[in-house]
Formats: structure tokens, sequence, C-alpha cells
């Protein structure tokens, strides 16, 4: 254990509506790793900076709502890319305030360039930090930020 190892290093990288589909998407955006391999990225990340991950995934608001519920005591962080629920879910919001956990907000495409509706995000304001258009780098920019705030909050 480094003598900076946070004594809180649980996260849940949690991936909304269509990210299962990562792989058969449009590269240009979400480039060519299936969400199986990107998990398996994140979870390298993880171990290189002394954090362990969970995943979920789901195509449905009510379960992702309530997966969100369930976290408060087994999780420290979260990592969230709600996929086009961040526009527009105003539940998932609610659901996140609920967990009152640190999070931080990554999109795999730069959202700011993109359409119009995809520069709304109804959850930033509840996050530590977002990360966007990096593609699955920003997954690692996300483990390391969250890792400097739990190690902050210790
Ligand atoms: C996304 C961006 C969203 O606008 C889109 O609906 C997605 C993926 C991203 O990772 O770039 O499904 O969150």
């Amino acid at each position: 254990m480094t003598a900076n190892h946070p004594s809180r290093n649980r996260i849940a990288v949690m991936h909304g509506v269509n990210l299962d589909q990562l792989g058969r998407r449009p590269a240009t955006h979400y480039g060519t790793l299936n969400l199986m391999q990107l998990e398996a990225r994140i979870g390298a990340w993880a171990s290189e900076l002394e954090l362990t991950v969970q995943f979920f995934q789901s195509n449905h608001e009510g379960a992702f709502v309530e997966e969100l519920h369930r976290l408060e005591d087994t999780v420290d962080g979260l990592i969230l890319n709600p996929g086009a629920w961040t526009h527009y879910s105003w539940a998932i919001r609610d659901a996140l305030e609920i967990a009152g956990l640190p999070a931080v907000e990554v999109h795999l495409s730069d959202v700011e360039t993109r359409e119009q509706w995809r520069r709304v995000s109804v959850i930033r304001d509840l996050c530590v930090a977002t990360v966007a258009g990096k593609g699955p780098d920003g997954y690692r920019d996300a483990l390391a930020r969250l890792r400097d705030e739990l190690g902050s909050q210790r």
C-alpha cells in the first residue's frame, strides 16, 4: 500500500442506455471497443490506482435508478456514463442526489461539439468533474480524479 492510498477506494462504474452496444455504434464518436473490452481496460487502470471497481449497465431507466439507490453503503465513489439519459433524465439526477456519493460524469465522445441537445447534462452540477471526448482514456482520468477526491476526504 502506498502512502497516499485512499482508504475509501471502492468505485462503481455505471453505464446507461445503449452503452451495451459499443462496438456497433459509430466508431468516429465511440471508438471500436465493446463494453466488455472497455470494462477490462477500466479494471486494469483501477488496479494501477489501487482502486476496486464494480460495473453495472442497463437499458432500463428504473433499473439504473434502483442501482443508484443501492450503492450508498457499498461504494465510495461513482463514475457515470448514462448515455442519452444524461441529457434529459431528471429521475437519474434525483437518484444521484439521493446516492450522495462523489461522482464523475464520463462521455466517450465530445458531447460539446456534437448536436445541441447533447450539450445539456442534467447531472453535471452534481458531479465533481466531467470528462468528455477522450474515448476510453477518459475513464482513467475519471478514476484518477475520484482517487484524489476520496484521498482528500479522508
Ligand atoms: C455518450 C454521449 C451521449 O450523447 C450518447 O447518447 C451516448 C454516449 C458518450 O459516451 O459519448 O449514448 O454518453
